[in-house]
């Protein structure tokens, strides 16, 4: 397969796809009781939510960031159903003037939460709207041009923005001062994942065994949309192939012809690893001339592979670009090369 197929039908992509996004509706948890992991930001989340309510008064502008696929629309979604009020779901992209936010603030409705996803990509003019929103609950607009503009302000009802990010670092300092409770997403662990898995199998009507679960869970990259994916096209092998029933041989058969192995890694991944050793003798290699390499987008790589990358002990990042460790050439079957010779005093005698 050349390497310029592979992302789009990849099956470990974290970013959603076209067929995704009807069975991500049914499978998505709607109560924080039914979501699964991210105990910590669930546990914070609950006292926010809980002191709110008793308040009277919208929560705090909140800002979700992470790797893609863990559950931010999912999460935002559930923040709005505890606090009893309605969603509007938009991205950074989606809004290009600062009228289209104009026009999404006037439209919402007294705590209403307004889920910005890829908030890092809104344009300076449309931040600046964005300010006195958060700030004052208000809209400034100018009328007219010229020294005969005047501005005029018009009064929001009180809502909570919920932002989404996969790159923190990339929002400009006041938008990021502007959010009251910041979340960070983690990978989830294999056996979260399992439980996500058998979850999603029942509410697909799918046979599902323990191991069957667990053998998807370790090739998910940590990620329930990946997950869900390996689910659904697993259930298609289970049926051809087998009785209807996920158990670990019908699930260890179709990552094998997904081209998925023991840890998840897809052909994408191995390039990476193999590019690295090969052309680079393990690195340091800088992300930019890497991609170029493999006809990638760097984003891709950095977005997608290397988190996972990362988390599994196969790649580090240093200033001088992107290194593989010992690991990884282990995990390929292929050769580390010996560290150089040291010479001892008495080679030099
Ligand atoms: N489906 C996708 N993400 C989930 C989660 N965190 N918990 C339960 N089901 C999910």
């Amino acid at each position: 397969m050349d390497i310029m197929d592979i992302d789009e039908n990849r099956l470990v992509s974290p970013e959603v796809s076209f067929e995704d996004a009807d069975t991500e509706q049914s499978l998505r948890p709607r109560t924080l009781e039914e979501y699964i992991g991210q105990e910590k930001v669930k546990e914070n989340l609950k006292v926010y939510i809980e002191a709110a309510k008793m308040r009277g008064e919208p929560l705090d502008h909140l800002l979700l960031y992470g790797p893609p696929g863990l559950g931010k629309t999912t999460l935002s979604g559930i923040i709005a159903q505890e606090m009893g009020v309605q969603i509007r779901i938009t991205s950074g992209p989606a809004i290009e003037k600062p009228g289209d936010l104009a026009a999404l603030l006037t439209n919402l409705q007294e705590g209403d939460v307004l889920f910005i996803d890829e908030i890092h990509r809104l344009s300076r003019q449309v931040e600046e709207v964005l300010y006195p929103a958060l700030e004052d609950y208000a809209l400034d607009i100018m009328i007219g041009k010229g020294p005969s503009a005047q501005s005029i302000r018009i009064n929001l009802p009180r809502f909570t923005l919920v932002g989404a990010t996969t790159r923190a670092g990339q929002l400009t300092g006041p938008l990021r001062d502007r959010f009251g409770v910041l979340l960070k997403l983690e990978l989830y662990t294999p056996d979260e994942i399992a439980k996500i898995v058998k979850r999603s199998a029942g509410i697909l009507n799918v046979p599902c065994t323990a191991e069957g679960a667990y053998a998807l869970a370790q090739c998910a990259r940590g990620t329930p949309r990946v997950a869900n994916r390996l689910l659904k096209r697993a259930r298609d092998f289970a049926m051809v192939m087998g009785d209807g029933t996920l158990n670990e041989s019908t699930a260890a058969h179709a990552l094998k012809r997904m081209d998925i192995d023991s840890l998840g890694l897809d052909t994408l991944d191995r390039s990476v690893m193999r590019a690295i050793i090969e052309m680079y003798n393990g690195g340091p290699v800088g992300l930019e001339t890497l991609a170029a390499a493999l006809g990638e987008e760097a984003i891709t790589l950095e977005d997608v592979c290397e988190p996972y990358l990362m988390q599994m002990g196969f790649l580090t990042r240093t200033p001088r670009g992107r290194c593989v460790t010992q690991l990884a050439y282990e995990h390929l079957g292929m050769r580390h090369p010996a560290p150089a010779a040291q010479l001892s005093l008495e080679d030099l005698q």
